[in-house]
């Protein structure tokens, strides 16, 4: 099935809704401080105003579940997005209903709108058809651009396009997806996936999802703790997932029949406590003391996995391999993330604490690319069709 992209639309003189992903992060004050989700979108939003589009923006922030909730209103991202674009953007305190209806009425083509958080209204997270319908009815032309939440099924991305004329997928979707099918659908080999985080039960079936389709995987942060504890070694306080362990032992024992490389850390640091370490060491994975907490890969890992990835053509990274926010376990993040930016492979991130560490490591750019979904990334990884994708198919 085919999903058309905004570059194959007419926009011209059309009222566009795109549905972008402006869930950003803001400070106590309400200050973004993070605005990566806003730029990837202008190319969308610029193409939008190059075509002579009217152009109304629609996302959420946050999980305000129905109601109004003043601190998650998109308000702050209308000047964030207006210094960036260096034109005015209006915002609305509603995203249906009469005042917005008026709003949309007087737009020139050229101008920009942008809606207040759709999750405020009950019926967005339900998939609500009648809202839909009242989403649907503000335009001519509907374009999701939001990847990040294409793994709901909400009014705002499913329901929404059962009612409009023409529907299509935004530059930075078109962008995610190929990147995507570059790295699991027709990928340059050997494949490496590096997996971190501090769950496998949250990793467990991208985890198997790939194990049939990469070369190598390597398993990194607190989720290989219970890869450990799957091979019986002592965790002293160390974090696992004691109902998590067998399932740990059929991946090993799936990995060895896919005849995939598993690479897990061979030593890792520990420290007194994970919290405002005061105490720290480097010890093999097989010998984590009593009293003390894994937090990190250790030197020698991050050796093994340099040298694992050093023949790579596509990696593929999703979740920190340690602590990082805390100094003492933040070396073997970082130093993993230096080689990806060094490899001739073909890097691609996902998952929002994998690029927090890129942007806290001064990486960023150096990836080939950085996915902006964290959930979406992943169920792409599980091998899902996303509902908010499959709702744009057309045939
Ligand atoms: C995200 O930040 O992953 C997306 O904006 C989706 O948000 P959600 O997990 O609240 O649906």
């Amino acid at each position: 099935m085919k999903v058309r992209t905004v570059d194959q639309l007419d926009l011209s003189g059309k009222r566009a809704l795109i549905r972008v992903d402006f869930n950003v992060p803001l400070d106590k004050a309400g200050n973004i401080t993070d605005d990566t989700r806003i730029k990837a979108v202008l190319p969308t939003i610029r193409l939008s105003l190059e075509m002579g589009a009217k152009t109304i923006l629609l996302s959420h922030m946050g999980r305000p579940k129905g109601k109004v909730v003043q601190g998650l209103s998109l308000s702050p991202v209308a000047k964030r997005l207006s210094s960036l674009l260096g034109k005015d953007v209006s915002f609305v305190p509603d995203c249906v209903g009469e005042t917005v209806e008026k709003a949309v009425a007087s737009m020139q083509p050229g101008d920009v709108l942008l809606l207040e958080n759709v999750r405020f209204h009950p019926g967005e997270e339900k998939n609500d058809e009648t809202f839909g319908k009242q989403l649907a009815a503000l335009c001519d032309v509907y374009v999701n651009d939001a990847f990040a939440t294409a793994h709901r099924g909400h009014s705002s991305n499913v329901a929404v396009t059962r009612f409009v004329g023409e529907k299509g997928a935004g530059l930075l979707m078109k962008n995610e997806i190929a990147y995507f099918e570059k790295a699991l659908v027709s990928p340059a080999r050997p494949l490496v996936a590096v997996f971190g985080g501090a769950k496998i039960s949250g990793k467990i079936d991208a985890i198997n999802n790939v194990l049939g389709k990469v070369d190598k995987i390597l398993i990194g942060g607190a989720m290989a703790n219970t890869f450990f504890a799957a091979q019986g070694y002592e965790l002293g306080n160390s974090l696992y997932e004691a109902e998590m362990v067998e399932t740990a032992e059929k991946v090993l024992a799936n990995a060895a029949g896919h005849r995939v490389k598993f690479y897990l850390p061979v030593d890792v640091v520990v420290a007194d406590r994970l919290e405002s370490p005061t105490a720290s060491k480097i010890v093999p994975a097989q010998e984590i003391p009593p009293g003390w907490t894994a937090g990190d890969v250790g030197p020698a890992t991050s050796l093994l996995f340099k040298a694992a990835l050093q023949d790579a053509m596509t990696i593929v990274w999703n979740g920190p391999l340690g602590a990082f926010e805390i100094g003492t376990f933040a070396n073997g993040t970082y130093s993993i993330m230096r080689a990806l930016a060094e490899s001739k492979a073909i890097t691609i991130v996902g998952g929002g604490d994998t690029d927090t560490a890129l942007h806290k490591a001064g990486l960023f750019s150096r990836m080939s690319y950085v996915s902006t979904g964290g959930g979406a990334f992943l169920e792409l990884l599980e091998g899902k069709r996303l509902p908010g994708i499959v709702a744009l198919e057309e045939g």
